[in-house]
């Protein structure tokens, strides 16, 4: 496995794109738990033994809309390399922030429609940061596909849109949830949690199935299937308050209030101060 920090490194190592082998992207801001290397397993099937796997851990700084926030981020370079080496991944990819952006860069890229909603109305700014790093792995790595997790289902889909709409030749793999045994989404947040919080937190999950198993029976009004998942996080005795709670369309995120096209029920909680996401796709 190499580890390359420059941009100018990277360039001779992956210059030769007329070859035919694989070459696949696994984008991360590291600190990598289960659900990284998911996607890393995802990256190395795709490339088969002959391809190449890049993994890139780059805590980007324009997606976090708080100073405080990207201060705390937490970052575990040693370990995050062993694991790398130990999943098959051929190059990691991680570079300084000064090799990323310059110091007066004033390029960006901005998704106008999917990101106002969900994530991206609370955190203003957050997803033009996603893409304008997301856009620059692409360029810098140049790789036939690249991999996110379902877990952040906005991300995914907008990413797509990004692909589509600025006609970038990559395609994009999405991956399921990796969970813990009691369902909670594995995230680097969940550090966070008191033991208490862990414990409940499963709520959301539990939330989100009874809400699919109501669809699987039958019912197709968003606000039924909504309330239902309010009610059983609601019921929770710790501080627990719900940032969002929609169902949307798959492809668009637009709302929808009774259920046809493959739809996917999003929430965002906060557990006192520690925000978590997750999602259930209902087809
Ligand atoms: P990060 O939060 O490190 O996540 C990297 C990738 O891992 C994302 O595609 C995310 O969806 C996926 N992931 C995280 N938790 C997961 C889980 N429990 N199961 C499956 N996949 C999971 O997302 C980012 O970094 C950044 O925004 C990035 C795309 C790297 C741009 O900076």
């Amino acid at each position: 496995m190499k580890v390359v920090i420059t941009t100018s490194e990277l360039r001779p190592l992956l210059a030769k794109k007329s070859s035919p082998k694989t070459r696949v992207l696994v984008p991360t801001m590291g600190s990598l738990h289960e659900g990284h290397l998911a996607l890393i397993h995802r990256a190395r099937k795709i490339a088969r033994a002959e391809g190449v796997v890049i993994l890139s851990l780059f805590v980007n700084p324009t997606q976090f809309d708080q100073a405080d926030d990207l201060r705390h981020y937490p970052r575990a370079l040693e370990q995050d390399l062993a694991l790398c080496k130990k999943h098959g991944v051929d190059i990691v990819f991680a570079p300084e922030s000064g090799d990323i952006y310059h110091s007066d860069h004033s390029v960006t890229v901005t998704e106008s429609s999917l990101s106002q909603r969900l994530c991206g109305a609370s955190r203003p700014g957050h997803f033009d940061g996603v893409c304008t790093v997301v856009l620059k792995l692409f360029n810098l790595t140049q790789p036939d596909v690249a991999i996110f997790g379902k877990k952040d289902y906005q991300q995914l889909v907008i990413i797509r849109r990004m692909v589509r709409d600025l006609n970038i030749p990559i395609c994009i793999e999405g991956v399921e949830t990796v969970r813990e045994k009691n369902g909670l989404a594995l995230s680097s947040r969940n550090q966070r949690l008191s033991e208490q919080q862990h414990s409940d937190a499963q709520r959301i999950r539990s939330a989100l199935l009874a809400a699919q198993t109501a669809h699987q029976q039958g019912e197709k009004s968003a606000q039924s299937l909504l309330n239902t998942i309010r009610k059983i996080i609601e019921s929770s005795e710790l501080d627990v308050e719900i940032d969002y709670l929609e169902l949307l369309d798959q492809d668009n995120l637009k709302p929808i209030e009774t259920l046809s096209s493959p739809s996917i029920i999003a929430t965002a909680v906060f557990y006192g101060p520690v925000r978590l996401i997750d999602n259930i796709e209902l087809d």
